[in-house]
């Protein structure tokens, strides 16, 4: 049975005067029914217009392909515009960072939530209307009534976002895309924005896609998590494997550079990785992550590197756990010289 949603080699191409850049190459995820799988990884790396290929919104010049893009079962490699009206928000609702850029300033909340909705079922206005009132209930924005009259600057960020996130839920979608739905919010906020994505998920079994940077918010939230590096999934796997056991160098990195409750010790000196990404239009033969890797052998530059299982659910894309496996010596000795 194939995945809710299956990406295989997924890449997004820029033309540029200068050539092609591709920051999106080679990217591999599988989303199941009803769970949550969070995507992380550093600023440019490609989790943005990973999101928008999902949704058929990845901004023209760019250019998406792959082996396999699929929605439940159905391609979405090059989908015609009214076939992706049929997608887009009754199946995929995306919830973006910053709600200003999806709301519109110049109407009600009221007039947009309707308009949603008409847009997608047969539904009269009135009944539309209820049906904004009973969700703006749901998502906790109090006075629901009142609240359909305002524009959206009458609002405060997390009002904003619960709005969003009503608008997400108006068509009863199989999927939403959260793209950093709480980045912009204070902690308390984004704890219960959070909260009511989990119960909702629990209620109507939607699976998400949650972007984000914070380990914190994926340890507590995410059922599998993706770790994105340079445009391509280096380790994925249960969060809670993941985030103990990290097995890719670029996680491990990642792990000892974030502060997470629960994993950091207190008053332990934070890591970094030293370095910086490759642009993306660095070739893509062998390891993406070689230059900063503190394992890295030359072995690690003949690529390309797949995606190799390491237990039921955790692959990653490195080759030191397998040539561990395999009994090579000069893995193990690096290792040992690093703990
Ligand atoms: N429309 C575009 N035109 C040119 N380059 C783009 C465009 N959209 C994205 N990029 C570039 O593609 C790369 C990946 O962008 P993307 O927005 O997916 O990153 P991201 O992982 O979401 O980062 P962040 O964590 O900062 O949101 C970046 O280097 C970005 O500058
Ligand atoms: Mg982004």
């Amino acid at each position: 049975m194939s995945a809710f949603v299956d990406i295989a080699g997924l890449k997004v191409t820029i033309p540029t005067p200068q050539g092609p850049l591709t920051p999106v190459r080679g990217l591999d995820l599988q989303v199941v029914k009803g769970e949550t799988l969070a995507i992380v990884g550093e600023s440019g790396c490609g989790k943005s217009l990973t999101a928008l290929a999902l949704i058929g919104l990845v901004p023209p010049p760019c250019r998406v392909s792959a082996e396999r893009l699929s929605f439940d079962g159905q391609s979405l490699l090059g989908l015609g515009a009214a076939a992706w009206r049929t997608l887009r928000g009754p199946r995929i609702a995306m919830i973006f960072q910053d709600p200003m850029t999806s709301l519109d300033p110049c109407y009600t909340i009221g007039s947009q939530l309707v308009e949603v909705m008409r847009t997608h079922r047969r539904i009269s206005e009135t009944a539309a209307r209820q049906r904004a009132i009973d969700l703006l209930t749901r998502v906790g924005v109090p006075s629901p009534a009142a609240r359909l009259g305002q524009y959206p600057h009458q609002l405060s960020g997390g009002l904003r976002q619960r709005v969003m996130i009503a608008m997400a839920l108006s068509c009863e979608p199989d999927l939403i895309i959260a793209d950093e739905p709480t980045t912009a919010l204070d902690v308390t906020t984004q704890a219960q924005v959070l909260g009511l994505l989990a119960q909702l998920q629990d209620e109507t079994g939607v699976a998400i896609i949650l972007i984000t940077h914070d380990l914190g918010v994926v340890a507590s939230v995410a059922h599998r998590m993706a770790v994105m590096y340079a445009g391509q999934v280096v380790e994925t796997g249960p969060t809670a494997a993941v985030l103990a056991r990290p097995s890719h160098p670029y996680t491990e990195g990642l792990l000892r550079a974030i502060p997470t409750p629960g994993l950091t010790a207190r008053g332990a000196p934070l890591g970094t990785i030293p370095g910086i990404v490759p642009p993306p239009t660095a070739a893509t033969d062998g390891c993406l992550f070689l230059a900063r890797c503190p394992y890295a052998r030359p072995a690690c530059a003949a690529g390309p590197i797949p995606l190799a299982p390491l237990a039921p659910g955790h692959a990653q894309r490195c080759i030191r756990p397998l040539a561990e496996r395999a009994g090579e010596p000069g893995y193990a000795a690096l290792v040992g010289a690093d703990g």
